[in-house]
């Protein structure tokens, strides 16, 4: 075993890995510090939460102190300080989600999995979390699952979510993926290594879209601004779009320019919001 190796806490085989998605991160920046943020994500994606093994080796890695890294971890919600659940499950409780229902979402989730904010079940499969605004006040009261979209929930319906995360059963977020990955998995991701389903499932539904489509129907512009039909030339056509396996801007799925990979993509119908109440 190589001296860095021992000294880092992780076996001679997980070190070698971690140091070379390390390096991948580090040449993305043209200072190596700042790759602190995703390396915080890397180590969360070995040890489900900031170790202090992972600490040390951030430190290690980027020529700072453990005390400059436990600075930065200790700041962010996302990283978190003991061991995290397979499942983030987190119940926005910020204003509009709350008035829609978000606190008792949270209430019944809470007295359901018998732990409060930040507790994770006995099981280790659900770390429950009090969560702000997640931009998607238009589908309130939103739960979101390892930061997945679930739509329009009810209390009843998330404690059948939980329910079903803690049986090991395949779940749908409402939009997005076509499924919800591990919380390990998906810190892989947010270090910045694609796991290849950025692509999956519908982007803005219909709730987002609504006020463009007013606009659109009543003829409405801002000042100054361009009529929603002109946005972005001929690419605002949504059949030349179609045809090209895109979607034109104001369309659903405009979010990304991608190939469609299911029926809702292909057809641009709106995602069912009652799917989130039946996860
Ligand atoms: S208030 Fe809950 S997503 Fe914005």
């Amino acid at each position: 075993m190589t001296l860095e190796a021992r000294r880092s806490g992780y076996d001679e085989e997980t070190y070698a890995r971690l140091a070379t998605d390390t390096a991948a991160i580090i040449a993305r920046y043209p200072e190596k510090r700042s790759a602190l943020l995703p390396m915080l994500h890397l180590v969360q994606s070995q040890d489900g939460y900031v170790s202090r093994d992972g600490i040390a080796f951030c430190a290690e890695q980027l020529g700072i102190t453990a005390a400059e890294v436990s600075a930065v971890a200790t700041f962010y919600t996302q990283y978190k300080r003991h061991p995290n659940g397979t499942y983030t499950v987190g119940v926005c409780t910020n204003t509009l989600c709350a008035i829609m229902g978000g606190d008792e979402i949270f209430d019944e989730l809470s007295e359901h999995l018998g732990v409060g904010h930040d507790e994770t079940t006995d099981d280790g499969a659900i770390t429950l979390e009090r969560v702000e605004c997640n931009a998607a006040c238009d589908y309130a009261p939103v739960v979101m699952v390892n930061w997945e979209f679930f739509d329009n929930q009810t209390p009843a319906g998330a404690t059948q979510l939980a329910d079903r995360l803690r049986a090991g059963e395949d779940v749908a977020p409402t939009r997005g993926a076509a499924s919800v990955c591990t919380f390990k998995q998906m810190s892989r991701v947010l270090a910045g290594f694609s796991d290849g389903r950025a692509d999956e499932g519908v982007g803005a539904g219909g709730p987002t879209l609504a006020g463009l489509r007013l606009a659109r129907e009543h003829g409405w512009t801002a000042p100054g601004g361009t009529a929603p039909e002109q946005v972005d030339g001929a690419a605002t056509d949504a059949g030349a779009a179609a045809t090209a396996g895109a979607s034109a801007v104001g369309q659903e799925q405009s979010s990304a320019e991608r190939t469609p990979t299911t029926p809702a993509d292909a057809t641009g119908a709106t995602p069912d919001a009652s799917k989130g109440k039946q996860p």
